[in-house]
């Protein structure tokens, strides 16, 4: 496919505005019309689009061409929407911008061009590391409830000393791509990202987050509570368009909204600068309403609609105008967001000094993959017996985080939720509103049938309980093994069979009548936070992954309460028994290698294999176990999470899960458990291996005790060689050696996004065993054979 960076120049535009300049001026403001052939205004009092014609030499040999829209609807401007740029290949354009934070407008009007199908338009869409869009359809979005007539999409983007923005348009195979225009407008640093650590609270966690400017955001709502709409033009200078909540508000009770204050002044602070939104955000409200025994008795909530598997960061701006309001306990709330609560007696007086002072407070919800929606809901907090039990909100904005790999991308709605014919735009408000009548009518008739049905179920379930649960393990591929025959292989629990223990309970070594071989019986303390349902749901998950390198699970038994897990029993131990510590032989460095291919396997089978993602959160040598081929298996998998995850509501202490020495210091940070964590620990696994001591070793001097940060100074200052286990010296190959050191390095990276995939570092190992195994031919045989050596 045709890959061409072009370099777009642009000179800078200040914003000409008629009357009062804004607050803010930004230092670059690029606005490119794509397909036009002559630079133009548009109607937003007349800003300067740059033309992205054909003529230009830069697309000569491209196969991107522009294209005239054949209708304008009503409510779409000519600039930019009539003309786009269609690209049947890659196509990178490349903006030359001072480094820091800048908004990255696209704008898209998916109608008809001649000779095209939008409907067949797919694409991605990548800002320097970031995928903004992933096999995009701009016509499914447009066209999906309430249909819009055209896209704008806004990221935040922060470039760094490369002083680039590369802006890639990717079509699907044997599709096409296209923008209509491109909008690059830089605004204050720290504004959103890279604030100070200890302003963003994590819902429903005590630990703040850390938004640094290594994520990329993408706005998904900015509303003006209780206001009207307020155009980019009327901005504080970044061009951020608000929009009304009407559409938002969650059922009947709309609270009301505060009358205008002619005489209000908004007096922006150090820690709410003048640009952070215009005054008309804060001149208007919405509160919950006069009647203290009504408000006690709602909640005033919004309900957008998000994409679910994000972290979202939530920013509510505050400020109380009302000439009544001036002093603290007067108007106190509580804030949920999600159902959790994020802040309990939010005073705005209190928390800004005074009225008529703005001010906005920074969450962060992480929105699982089984939600579609964000709350955001006010009660009155009545505790402090505040004078008025009432709540108030200005404005409100919701931005969606990229992920551990620098991704926003989200899958398209789905056709058949795509209701194309449906012209007039139904309001999401009323929609809302429609349906939860419907619901309680509903509810009214169905709740007794159902409570009749549970009855009846749950007199019948329990006579066959037992029976249910073995159904919901997928068939033949687990078995359920009787109580009887674990006490009978444990001796009834004997402490002289246990081969390993752990926080989660025992795990016993023994024979199973009717298994051919050994096994390894866990067996989870009932005292364990682990309920019922989560065995249940770890044994369904464990069940389906069937893996060379993943150690499996055999059986189960959940009789007279015991919750016990069977699985095949390694008889080589631990890769940790055959490291350090020990008297048994060392291990030769092809099969160290090859134990560490068959682990990397096993974990990217996990991160992508699998039938969910999930992140294993403990990788370690004493978890990477050996059969009798000594074929790598990666164990204590059971307890791992999938997709990103947050651990909820479990103290500090045990809160972070994962072994001291291994721990990815970014998870320990974010508090964001992502696969590029296990990516970490992996190559902390990696130096184990290679230098034969401990992850931490508290008996070394203090820069040596963390394998990692003293491994990465021997890189550093090329001496890693002097740490590498003396069995091994002058037994690897320098290449080998090199490629293994860069390998392990890589997958230390501080930043998660810059760590490799797991699939890149098996795919680097794999090169350095062909590395060693090229010199051992050319050169003599250095390596020594082991047992059975050329197994994986
Ligand atoms: C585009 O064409 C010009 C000559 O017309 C050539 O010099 C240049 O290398 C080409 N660029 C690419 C990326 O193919
Ligand atoms: C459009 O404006 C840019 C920037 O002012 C200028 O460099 C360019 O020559 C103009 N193009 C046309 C076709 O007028
Ligand atoms: C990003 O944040 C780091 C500190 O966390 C800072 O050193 C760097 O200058 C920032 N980059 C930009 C381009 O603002
Ligand atoms: C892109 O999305 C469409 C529709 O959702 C789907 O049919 C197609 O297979 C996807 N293509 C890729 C490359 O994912
Ligand atoms: C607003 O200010 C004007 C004078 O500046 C004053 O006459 C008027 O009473 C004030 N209105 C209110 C509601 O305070
Ligand atoms: C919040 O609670 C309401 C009512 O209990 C429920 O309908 C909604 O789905 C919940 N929202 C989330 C995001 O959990
Ligand atoms: C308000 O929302 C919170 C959080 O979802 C919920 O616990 C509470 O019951 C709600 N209160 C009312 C009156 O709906």
């Amino acid at each position: 496919m045709l890959f061409l960076i072009i370099i777009v120049f642009l000179s800078l535009f200040s914003s000409a505005s008629t009357t009062s300049s804004p607050p803010y001026t930004p230092t670059d403001y690029i606005l490119l019309n794509s397909g036009a052939s002559s630079n133009t205004t548009s109607d937003d009092e007349g800003r300067h689009w740059v033309a992205d014609a054909d003529g230009d030499d830069r697309y000569s040999n491209t196969s991107s061409f522009s294209s005239i829209a054949s209708y304008l609807e009503p409510s779409v401007t000519e600039v930019p929407y009539m003309t786009a740029r269609i690209f049947h290949g890659d196509f990178t354009y490349k903006f030359p911008v001072s480094p820091g934070p800048k908004f990255l407008r696209l704008y898209f009007y998916p109608n008809q061009y001649p000779g095209l199908d939008m409907t067949a338009s797919f694409f991605s869409v990548t800002a320097n590391k970031y995928t903004l869009l992933s096999n995009f359809s701009a016509y499914l979005v447009s066209s999906a409830s309430p249909p819009q007539a055209f896209i704008v999409k806004e990221f935040v983007i922060t470039v760094g000393t490369e002083q680039m923005l590369h802006v890639t348009f990717a079509p699907s195979p044997n599709s096409f791509a296209f923008i209509n225009g491109i909008e690059i407008v830089s605004m204050p640093a720290n504004l959103y990202t890279g604030q100070t650590y200890g302003s963003i609270l994590l819902v429903d966690t005590n630990y703040f987050f850390e938004l640094e400017n290594t994520t990329a955001l993408e706005t998904a709502y900015r509303v003006n509570v209780g206001g009207r709409d307020i155009l980019n033009v009327d901005d504080s200078g970044m061009f951020r368009t608000w929009s009304q909540d009407g559409d938002y508000i969650f059922g009947a009770a709309f609270g009301v909204t505060p009358p205008y204050q002619p005489n209000t002044t908004i007096k922006y602070t150090e820690a709410t600068p003048v640009y952070t939104a215009p005054e008309v955000l804060y001149e208007t409200a919405r509160t919950m309403g006069p009647i203290a025994s009504i408000n006690l008795n709602y909640n005033l909530t919004w309900v957008f609609t998000v994409d679910p598997g994000f972290y979202y960061l939530v920013r509510l701006h505050f400020c109380e105008t009302e000439t009544f309001l001036q002093y603290i306990n007067q108007r106190v709330f509580n804030i949920f967001i999600n159902n959790h609560t994020a802040v309990k007696g939010m005073d705005v007086i209190g928390v800004s000094g005074g009225n008529g002072i703005p001010v906005y407070k920074d969450y962060v919800v992480w929105v699982p993959q089984s939600v579609n929606d964000l709350w955001v809901a006010l009660h009155p907090q009545t505790r402090e017996k505040p004078q008025f039990y009432d709540a108030i909100l200005n404005g409100l904005e919701i931005f969606k985080l990229s992920n551990w790999d620098g991704s926003l991308a989200a899958p398209n709605p789905r056709p058949e939720t795509v209701r194309s014919t449906q012209k007039h735009s139904e309001k999401k408000g009323k929609f809302l509103k429609q349906k939860s009548v419907i619901v309680g009518a509903t509810l009214s008739i169905i709740v007794p049938m159902v409570l009749i049905f549970v009855f009846w179920l749950r007199k019948h379930l329990l006579r066959t309980t037992e029976a249910l649960n073995r159904r919901k393990v997928s068939p033949s591929l687990c078995k359920h093994i009787s109580l009887a025959d674990i006490l009978t292989a444990t001796n009834n629990f004997d402490d002289a069979l246990i081969v390993g223990r752990g926080g989660f309970g025992n795990v016993y070594r023994g024979r199973i009548p009717g298994i051919q071989h050994e096994v390894a019986i866990k067996r989870l303390n009932s005292k364990s936070h682990q309920g019922e349902n989560e065995f249940w749901a770890e044994i369904e998950m464990l069940s389906q992954l069937r893996y060379i390198n993943l150690v499996s699970l055999i059986g189960y038994c959940n009789e007279n309460n015991e919750m016990i897990l069977v699985y095949g029993y390694m008889v080589n131990g631990t890769l940790r028994d055959h490291l350090y510590n020990n008297d048994s032989i060392p291990l030769p460095w092809k099969q160290r290698l090859r134990i560490c291919i068959g682990t990397a396997r096993g974990l990217e089978y996990l991160h992508s294999g699998a039938v969910q993602r999930i992140i294993h959160r403990d990788v370690k040598t004493t978890n990477i176990l050996l059969d009798e081929a000594w074929v790598a298996k990666v164990s204590d998998f059971g307890l791992s999470k999938t997709g990103p995850v947050l651990m909820e509501n479990v103290p500090i202490t045990t809160m972070v899960k994962g072994t001291f020495g291994y721990m990815d210091p970014e998870y320990y940070r974010r508090l964001q458990l992502t696969e590029k964590s296990d990516v970490y620990s992996f190559g902390v696994v990696l130096f184990e291996v290679l230098c034969a001591r401990p992850a931490v070793d508290t008996r070394l001097k203090e820069d040596q005790i963390g394998l990692a940060g003293w491994a990465l100074k021997c890189v550093e200052n090329e001496t890693i060689e002097q740490i590498v286990d003396p069995y091994l010296q002058g037994k690897i190959a320098a290449e080998c050696l090199r490629v293994y050191v860069e390998i392990a390095k890589n997958c230390l990276h501080d930043a998660g996004v810059e760590r490799p995939k797991m699939r890149d570092v098996l795919r680097m190992l794999e090169f350095a065993l062909q590395l060693q195994e090229t010199a051992e031919t050319k050169h003599t045989v250095i390596d020594r054979p082991h047992a059975i050596d050329d197994v994986v």
